[in-house]
């Protein structure tokens, strides 16, 4: 393994982390059991799946994908929908692959800032974006500095990125949207969704999942 990387446990799997990219949280598994629920798959053994909200081939874009952890994840455990992810860092877009690769899962990985290079139609948007705001004054910057700048920080107060994203998943008509924030943040996503006609479906730990208006029920 190259210098600096190491394996990481992400949803049962090895992953591949390099300096390059985040380290998968275990915060953002909740991501993938979202997605799971709404596909109607059950994520919890002996846990009866809820009625499916989409179809088996549905599409999911994974947005800010860093080391692929989120698109393998579904891709492999939901092998009959078609997983595409993009990110803005070409390095992270490198281990994604990598990841996708050895894990045998089938993902069309994209560089992109946010979707503004993305063709096509999704039911899905799944996005980790950086949402920390470097004026928090319990963040460890020390532990933080081992990571990329690029997967963590976003303008104001953390949400910039968020914004911009829910800003173009209601230009595209994007059924669901499921993003990762620190709680703190919580309040003014949702807010700031309901201007998109985003409601909010359920709060997973970090994890928010929406539906467009017409979806609520
Ligand atoms: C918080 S990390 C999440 C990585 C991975 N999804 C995970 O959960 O472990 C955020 C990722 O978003 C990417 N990113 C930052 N700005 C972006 C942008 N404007 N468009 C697309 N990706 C971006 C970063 O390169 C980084 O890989």
């Amino acid at each position: 393994m190259k210098e600096g990387s190491h394996k990481i446990d992400f949803y049962g799997r090895d992953f591949i982390v390099t300096p390059d990219v985040l380290i998968p949280r275990p915060e953002t598994e909740m991501m993938v059991d979202a997605v799971l629920n709404l596909c109607g798959k059950a994520y919890l053994p002996g846990v009866k799946p809820n009625e499916p909200r989409l179809p088996q081939d549905c599409a999911i874009l994974d947005v800010g994908t860093g080391s692929g952890c989120v698109a393998t994840s579904l891709a492999l455990e939901l092998p009959e929908t078609h997983v595409m992810a993009c990110d803005i860092s070409e390095k992270a877009l490198k281990v994604a692959r990598k990841n996708a690769l050895q894990l045998g899962a089938e993902v069309k990985f994209v560089k992109s800032d946010l979707m503004n290079g993305i063709k096509g139609d999704f039911d899905i948007v799944a996005a980790n974006l950086p949402y920390v705001d470097k004026d928090w004054d319990w963040i460890d910057e020390e532990a933080l500095a081992k990571e990329p700048a690029i997967a963590l920080y976003a303008e104001d107060g953390g949400l910039a990125l968020i914004k911009k994203l829910i800003d173009q998943a209601f230009e595209r008509l994007i059924p669901y949207l499921i993003l990762e924030a620190d709680p703190c943040q919580h309040e003014r996503i949702i807010d700031y969704a309901s201007t998109g006609d985003y409601s909010l479906l359920e709060m997973r730990g970090f994890v928010l999942v929406f539906s467009r208006g017409n979806l609520r029920g």
